[in-house]
C-alpha cells in the first residue's frame, strides 16, 4: 500500500483556537468542583496536553489504554484495559479526553467502567466526532471537529503508529500500488 499524505484538513492554527475554545466550557462547566481528567492513550496525548495548559481547575490526571480485539466491521468486538487508571474516581467528576469517536464501541465500554465506579459525573472530551458512523450511543460534550468521513492522522493520531507527530491534521490516503 503507497500512504498519500494530503493538505491538512484542521490546521495547526485552528487546532489551537478550536483547544482554547473548549477549554472554556470545561472551565465554566467545573469551576469549584473536583475534577479527574483521563486522557485515552495513545492517540489523545497531543490534545490532552495541550488542553491542560487552559484548565483552570486543577484537576488531578490519569491515563488509560483500551484495545480492541476482532472484526471491527461487526459489534463482535472484544475491548479491554491495556492500562488501568490508577486514581480513584469515586464522588468525583470525571472527563475523558478522547482523540476520535467513530463507532463508539471503545468510548461505550470505558464510559461504562467508569460509571461503574461510582464517579459524580462522566463526560467525554473527543477532538474529532465522526457522528455519521456511530454504532454505539455515545454523546460526545465536548467535541473538536465533526468530521463525516476520511481516515485522518497528525496531532497525536496514527496509521501503523506513524505520522503522530504532525502539528496538523491531514487526510492519510491509502491506494494500493
Ligand atoms: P471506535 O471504537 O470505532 O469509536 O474507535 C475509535 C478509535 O479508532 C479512535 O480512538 C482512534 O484511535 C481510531 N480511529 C478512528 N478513526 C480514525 C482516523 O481517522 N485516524 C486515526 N485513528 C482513528
Ligand atoms: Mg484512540
Amino acid at each position: 500500500m503507497k500512504e498519500i499524505l494530503g493538505q491538512p484538513v484542521f490546521t495547526s492554527e485552528q487546532i489551537q483556537a478550536r483547544v482554547r475554545e473548549i477549554a472554556t466550557g470545561i472551565n465554566s462547566l467545573y469551576a469549584g468542583k473536583e475534577l479527574v481528567v483521563i486522557c485515552v492513550l495513545k492517540g489523545a496525548f497531543m490534545f490532552f496536553a495541550d488542553l491542560l495548559r487552559y484548565l483552570e481547575v486543577k484537576p488531578e490526571l490519569d491515563f488509560v489504554r483500551i484495545a480492541s480485539y476482532g472484526d471491527a466491521t461487526t459489534s463482535s468486538r472484544a475491548i479491554s484495559f491495556t492500562k488501568d487508571i490508577e486514581v480513584s474516581i469515586a464522588g468525583k467528576h470525571v472527563l475523558i479526553v478522547e482523540d476520535i469517536v467513530d463507532t463508539g464501541h471503545s468510548m461505550d465500554f470505558l464510559l461504562k467502567q467508569m460509571e461503574a465506579r461510582g464517579a459524580s459525573s462522566i463526560s467525554l472530551c473527543a477532538l474529532v466526532d465522526k457522528f455519521e458512523r456511530r454504532e454505539a450511543n455515545v454523546r460526545v460534550d465536548f467535541s473538536g471537529f465533526q468530521l463525516p468521513e476520511g481516515f485522518i492522522v497528525g496531532y497525536g493520531l496514527d496509521y501503523a503508529e506513524r505520522y503522530r507527530e504532525l502539528p496538523d491534521i491531514r487526510v492519510l490516503e491509502l491506494v494500493e500500488e
